[in-house]
């Protein structure tokens, strides 16, 4: 069962942050609405997605260019066929946590 895990402090970081959560990491985004959080890896060939370019609320996969929806992990651009899980997140006592 997902447990809520104390990420990063909320001013710690700009754009976004790697969270490695036990055996995977979490990419954490910072929006214009909020602050999300999907699978550091891409689902075509597991590049981190914390160092993509981040356009209107998509991030751009560094190595083949695969475009996200950070919102919601749904691909956008090829060439990955399948989504990245998404988790929910919370800021709480200055904190980011994410539900994982
Ligand atoms: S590794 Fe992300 S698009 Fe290929």
């Amino acid at each position: 069962m997902a447990k809520w895990h104390k990420a990063v402090a909320e001013d710690g970081f700009q754009k976004t942050f790697r969270f490695a959560h036990r055996r995977k990491e979490i990419a954490i985004f910072r929006l214009e609405d909020g602050i999300f959080a999907t699978d550091n890896s891409c689902s075509h060939e597991y590049s981190p997605l914390c160092e993509g370019m981040i356009v209107d609320g998509d991030v751009y996969c560094p190595k083949h260019g695969s475009r996200f929806d950070i919102r919601t992990g749904a691909v956008k651009d090829f060439p990955a066929t399948r989504p990245v899980k998404t988790y929910e997140v919370k800021v709480e006592d200055g904190f980011v946590w994410v539900k994982a």
